[in-house]
């Protein structure tokens, strides 16, 4: 690949008039330049416990938004947990309250959204709605606001097409992110919704339409042709990227989705550029985290599946790295592509291409050739394939160059690869995004762990990706600190673990505490919505699973059988979310928050394996769209 890439990069940047706008293929053709002067490409995070950082420009972020936002954002979330009239223990007021906002000394908390395509991304914005300031129904229940005193957020494969979306559309309400602005209210070229009507990751987009589906197809394959002419590898995720970027970035509606003269539809959208969207110059939304998994070649791919051992990547608004101890390195986002410190590459870091590269769950497939061309990625491979063909390249991961070459040879796994092979942040089993938020620079007391994942073939949560996260993080237990949970997820169906939330490290503050969601079944007594693995949807249906997520996030675990709802639980979720700070503030657990602890904390009882699924291991496969990135089998032989 390399030799063919400065000859066919001059060519095409000798075509790209500066003065007309550019078409989404020279949009998303990334750039060649010498490198600033002071350019440096590899930031050594340091060793956890140690000498660990986090970049300059997140410690920044992170300190500002402790600063200014998140003294009034925890105020307003205790005065409307306070609004719901359960006395609370004076402490609760007093962490959440002026006094300790005085010394900066507010909970950090995290908040991770799983996989599980659009059903995940649906079920996360019901969650995030459910804790919104800004939803009055919220309000009301006591635990709106806590969406505003979120710290970090985290997202992978359709987790994080809302985290993303979220983000880069200037934090809206949830029905604003869905379903686009109100009428009339629109910025131009600005945020369109979702566009559910049309298919996010499966093709056709378009349904029977075959005249329509044809020309989408060529309007795609045409729009990665800058990139290939570079000398850049495509995969089928780049075409899935362009598809994502009109769904998840500005410029496209529902109304101009397949036209191609008004709008280049987020292309030349970079991942960085959420660096510029209005509230997160004001540090207003929460610090954004898109998880990646690496599929690695070498000693531990013995031809089935993605060791837990490899390295597991973060996209944020600045950088691109792992804290994994094999690595612990970082690049700037922004010079993504770039493999050195003289010739430097920018516009590689497409926004559509990175979400796409989180939702590649196709790559998990793979188990056979035969079992890739009868699978839901093959329309794609075949649309990349039939117009740019690439011996050697393995079509259905993403190709990224490798600006970690030679750092930490021996240890880190791809330090000789020339190319990083990404693919769905969930394709390793650890399908909620945890990892991120396990980092002991970034200090996270509480983590709210969205389960969507489709575990079951009916498409439920049964902790699987809990199961899988213990064990990889037990695999670095200085590095990542993880509370105890179930060992297999016989445990949280026979104890009911997700079917309400429950609270996993209570009584091990040297870890972060889990409040645990999953969608683990219907709101009691509604009909199943919140398991769809669909890959379109109405409105109606939108508002359904977020009425439904409503109740799921809201109804707590009620002490006695004959209440549908625990009227305690806005008290309980507060005493989770401080109670980190409590017990570093020396002080005992009281009042209606030890009732609430012995209620919601799991209480370490396992259970015997009922079930062949996740013994620490991964879910079997699903329905196409109800596994969103557990992995499967790989067997990586080169199709082409
Ligand atoms: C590099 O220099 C530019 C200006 O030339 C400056 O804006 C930037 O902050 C510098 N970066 C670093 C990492 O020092
Ligand atoms: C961090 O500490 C490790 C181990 O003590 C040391 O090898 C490394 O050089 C240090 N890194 C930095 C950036 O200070
Ligand atoms: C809480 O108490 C206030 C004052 O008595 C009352 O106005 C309000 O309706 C109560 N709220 C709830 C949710 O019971
Ligand atoms: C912050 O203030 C609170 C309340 O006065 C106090 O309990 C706590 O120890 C202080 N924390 C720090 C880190 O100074
Ligand atoms: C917005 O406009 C569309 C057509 O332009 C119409 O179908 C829809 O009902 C309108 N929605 C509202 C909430 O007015
Ligand atoms: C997307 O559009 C919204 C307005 O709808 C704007 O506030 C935001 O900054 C834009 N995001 C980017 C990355 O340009
Ligand atoms: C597509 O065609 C099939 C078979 O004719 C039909 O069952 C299906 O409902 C159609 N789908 C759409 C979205 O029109
Ligand atoms: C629009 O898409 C068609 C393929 O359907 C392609 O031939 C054409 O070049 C595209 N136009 C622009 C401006 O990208
Ligand atoms: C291979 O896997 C083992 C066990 O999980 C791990 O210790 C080792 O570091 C891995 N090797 C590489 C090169 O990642
Ligand atoms: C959703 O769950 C219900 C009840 O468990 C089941 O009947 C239905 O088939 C499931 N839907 C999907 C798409 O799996
Ligand atoms: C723990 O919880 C489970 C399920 O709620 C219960 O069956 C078990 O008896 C409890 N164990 C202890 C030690 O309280
Ligand atoms: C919306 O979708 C649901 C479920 O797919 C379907 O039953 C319903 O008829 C649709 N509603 C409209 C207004 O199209």
């Amino acid at each position: 690949m390399f030799p063919r890439l400065f000859a066919f990069a001059t060519l095409l940047l000798a075509t790209v008039s500066p003065v007309l706008g550019q078409t989404a293929a020279q949009a998303s053709t990334p750039q060649f330049a010498p490198c600033p002067s002071n350019f440096s490409l590899v930031r050594s995070a340091g060793v956890a416990s140690v000498n660990q950082t986090l970049s300059p420009a997140e410690a920044e972020y992170v300190s500002a938004k402790k600063a200014n936002v998140l003294p009034s954002a925890f105020q307003t979330y205790l005065t409307n947990v306070q609004g719901t009239n359960i006395t609370l223990p004076s402490y609760v007021a007093s962490i959440l309250g002026s006094s300790n906002a005085a010394n900066g000394s507010l909970p950090t908390v995290g908040l991770a959204i799983s996989g599980g395509a659009y059903r995940a991304a649906l079920f996360g914005a019901g969650i995030l709605n459910a804790l919104d300031a800004r939803n009055s129904s919220s309000v009301q229940a006591g635990t709106g606001g806590l969406l505003q005193a979120l710290t970090y957020i985290s997202g992978l494969s359709g987790g994080s097409t809302i985290v993303y979306s979220l983000s880069q559309s200037n934090f809206p309400t949830m029905q604003d992110l869905i379903l686009g602005p109100p009428n009339g209210t629109a910025v131009p070229g600005g945020w369109g919704g979702w566009t559910t009507a049309y298919g996010m990751l499966l093709q056709p987009v378009a349904g029977n339409d075959t005249t329509l589906n044809a020309m989408y197809e060529s309007q795609l394959a045409a729009e990665i042709q800058g990139k290939y002419e570079a000398g850049f590898p495509v995969t089928l995720v780049d075409a899935l990227g362009r598809n994502i970027a009109r769904h998840f970035l500005n410029g496209t509606t529902t109304a101009n989705f397949f036209d191609n003269t008004t709008s280049i539809h987020g292309a030349g959208q970079l991942f960085s550029s959420i660096q510029n969207v209005p509230t997160f110059v004001d540090h207003i939304q929460p610090f954004p985290i898109v998880i990646i998994d690496s599929w690695s070649p070498g000693p531990n791919i013995t031809g089935n599946e993605i060791p837990p051992a490899n390295i597991i990547y973060e996209f944020n608004a600045f950088e691109m790295g792992s804290y994994d101890p094999s690595l612990s390195a970082f690049a700037p986002i922004q010079y993504l592509g770039t493999t050195n410190e003289s010739v430097c590459v920018t516009g590689f870091e497409q926004a559509g291409f990175v979400i796409g590269t989180s939702n590649d769950y196709f790559a998990g497939l793979n188990t056979s050739a035969s079992a890739v061309m009868a699978g839901a990625g093959w329309p794609w491979i075949e649309l990349v394939n039939g117009s740019y063909p690439q011996p050697e390249v393995s079509m259905d991961v993403a190709y990224y160059p490798n600006p970690f070459q030679g750092v930490k040879a021996g240890e880190f796994i791809d330090a000789g690869e020339a190319y990083l092979r990404l693919t769905d942040g969930g394709n390793d089993g650890e399908v909620i995004p945890l990892q991120p938020l396990l980092v002991k620079a970034r200090g996270i007391d509480v983590i709210i762990a969205v389960d969507a994942n489709g575990d079951t073939t009916e498409g439920w949560s049964e902790g699987t990706s809990m199961v899988n996260a213990q064990t990889r993080a037990n695999m670095y237990p200085s590095d990542y600190p993880f509370p105890m949970v179930p060992t297999n997820t016989s445990t949280f169906v026979s104890e009911g673990l997700n079917l309400h939330p429950t609270f996993f490290g209570c009584d091990n503050a040297s870890t972060p505490l889990i409040i645990y969601i999953a969608d683990g079944g219907p709101a009691p007594g509604y009909p199943a919505v919140t398991n769809t693995t669909g890959d379109t949807f109405n409105e109606t249906f939108a508002q359904a699973v977020l009425a439904q997520t409503f109740i799921l996030a809201t109804q707590g675990y009620p002490a006695n059988t004959s209440e549908s709802k625990d009227p305690e639980y806005p008290a309980c979720l507060a005493c989770a979310v401080v109670d980190r700070t409590r017990a570093r503030e020396g002080i005992e657990r009281s009042g209606v928050c030890s009732s609430c602890f012995a209620r919601y904390c799991w209480n370490g009882t396992q259970v015997a394996v009922t079930t062949s699924s996740g013994i620490g291991g991964r879910s079997s496969m699903q329905s196409v769209l109800a596994m969103g990135g557990a992995a499967l089998a790989l067997s990586w032989a080169v199709l082409f």
